[in-house]
């Protein structure tokens, strides 16, 4: 896996400022007030650290912004990185500042003198989200030394037990990135299942069940994505028992194709790369069940993720083709690239057989539309239950993850309606989205509060975000593992 960078946590020592290699982080108030650490980096740098915050420049900086002087003259550092934050910043402000000093800062070693900053775990994490990128597959770039960074602080212990949970998060969002990232003819299915079994060291109970297994379970929908596929399909199942004995479970489930080729309705050659990250919901999954049981949730929570590829081959299923799902309910596959709400039936009906869980998350690149509609920017909820999906909500704003509800109702429902079985899988064009949501619902019980995110347009991203380079941005393990926190475990 992409080691996070180890953080260190230290009383604040300016003697040390002037040795300090690689780059050295400086912290100013929006108002340009210097404490004893910036003053010391400013006689260092011969003024030039006063120059920069008395400047015109200065006053256009938002919080969280930063400016760089670059060899600073009688420092041993490469640059110093001068952010504009205020003492008392909200976690969100604190952390969007750790990462664009992520972004300034690059690989090197990284020294932030933190001063009195209120939240010093919450700039070093910042810093390590930011600071990922995936070179598995370059040669020559697999052993290169990674940077660390020291945080100097005022409360160095108080900051070390903070940042103790959100290194388990940071490891949770680059597992995600690296499974989102790792092409299809590394992470098979197999593959896939392997490294989740791998996470048992971590305490968690992993079993895979195997096609047999799931004939005899009457799975007939998650199967029938797999069938064309020399991958065998797999589902994987990751117990996390952290709270009371015998109280119901959290169920986290997750769309994990790991190749869409839109099967026998086949996708245009265009972009078809891209579908390496149709595994996204599963990728998600596993990154927050990695961090829940990284920091020892009090919550009772299951992962369940569909592992298939959608392969056109003489064995895949055929538009027009009838498959029986496990709950009994028979499906019209009008279309064989609508293959991820016929993994999802399966696994949602599963995970309520055999969990009764007391609620259910379930993330999925489900459709193109969703990108349309919201652009790479926030996810789609769906939900039956209001208290749940506000709870959602108000935990993904928290952790600065966008997310934006849209509606479920009957009239969309009925645009599944089939001649000749119990449902047809897609709606047509109108509503996209929302019809593959509804699909999903038929398969959720009643009573039972169920949120589905659809994350096709946040999985993977063109152009850098707050938290992460370009590419797999990890989205949703931190408000997955706050929505735990907040509503699954005891307070305290
Ligand atoms: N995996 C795709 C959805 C997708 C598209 C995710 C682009 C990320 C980026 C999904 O399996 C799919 O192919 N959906 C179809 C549904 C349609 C056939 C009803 C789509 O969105 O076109
Ligand atoms: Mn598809
Ligand atoms: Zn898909």
């Amino acid at each position: 896996m992409t080691p996070t960078v180890p953080v260190t946590f230290a009383e604040t020592d300016i003697e040390q400022i002037a040795q300090a290699e690689g780059r050295v982080a400086v912290i100013v108030t929006p108002d340009g007030k210097l404490d004893t650490a910036a003053r010391r980096v400013n006689r260092l740098c011969k003024g030039a650290l006063k120059r920069l915050v008395e400047s015109d420049a200065w006053t256009r900086l938002k919080p969280g912004d930063l400016r760089t002087l670059a060899w600073p003259a009688g420092m041993q550092a490469e640059a110093v990185d001068v952010l504009c934050l205020e003492r008392n910043a909200d976690p969100v402000t604190a952390r969007k500042a750790g990462a664009a000093l992520g972004r300034a800062a690059g690989e090197g070693d990284l020294l932030i003198l933190a001063g009195t900053v209120r939240r010093p775990a919450e700039l070093a994490f910042g810093v390590a989200l930011r600071r990922y990128r995936f070179t598995e597959h370059m040669t020559g770039e697999q052993d290169a030394r990674p940077g660390a960074v020291t945080v100097m602080t005022g409360k160095p212990d108080a900051a070390r037990a903070a940042y103790a949970d959100m290194a388990a998060v940071a490891e949770g969002v680059h597992f995600t990135r690296d499974l989102v990232s790792e092409p299809a003819n590394h992470l098979t299915t197999t593959e896939f299942a392997r490294r989740i079994k791998e996470m048992e060291s971590l305490g968690l109970k992993v079993s895979i069940l195997e096609e047999e297994e799931m004939q005899k379970l009457g799975m007939g929908a998650l199967l029938s994505v797999g069938h064309g596929s020399a991958s065998p399909s797999k589902l994987a199942v990751m117990e996390w028992q952290g709270g009371e004995s015998g109280a119901a479970p959290l169920a986290l489930v997750g769309k994990g194709v790991v190749f869409d080729t839109g099967g026998i309705s086949l996708k245009p050659a265009a972009g078809m790369e891209d579908m390496t990250m149709d595994m996204g919901g599963a990728g998600v999954v596993c990154g927050a069940m990695r961090a829940l049981a990284g920091r020892k949730a009090k919550a009772n929570v299951v992962g369940l993720v569909g592992l298939v590829e959608n392969m056109p081959s003489d064995r895949a299923t055929r538009p027009g083709d009838v498959v029986t799902s496990m709950k009994g309910d028979t499906i019209e596959v009008i279309n064989t690239d609508a293959e991820g709400r016929l993994v999802l039936a399966d696994v949602l009906w599963y995970a309520q057989e055999q969990y009764k869980p007391a609620g259910i998350v379930d993330l999925a690149t489900l459709t193109g539309a969703m990108i349309v509609a919201l652009g790479h920017e926030k996810a789609g909820v769906f939900s039956n239950d209001d208290a749940l999906c506000g709870a959602f909500l108000k935990a993904a704003e928290a952790e600065g993850e966008g997310a934006w509800r849209l509606p479920l109702a009957e009239a969309y429902d009925d645009l599944l309606k089939s001649e000749i079985a119990d449902m047809k899988n897609v709606g047509g064009r109108a509503a996209g989205s929302i019809t593959a949501a509804q699909f999903l619902q038929r398969f959720v019980k009643d009573g039972v509060p169920w949120i589905h995110l659809d994350i096709a347009g946040v999985t993977r991203v063109k152009s850098d975000t707050a938290y992460a380079p370009k590419g797999a941005s990890g989205w949703g393990v931190m408000a997955l593992n706050r929505l735990v926190a907040d509503r699954f475990e005891p307070e305290g």
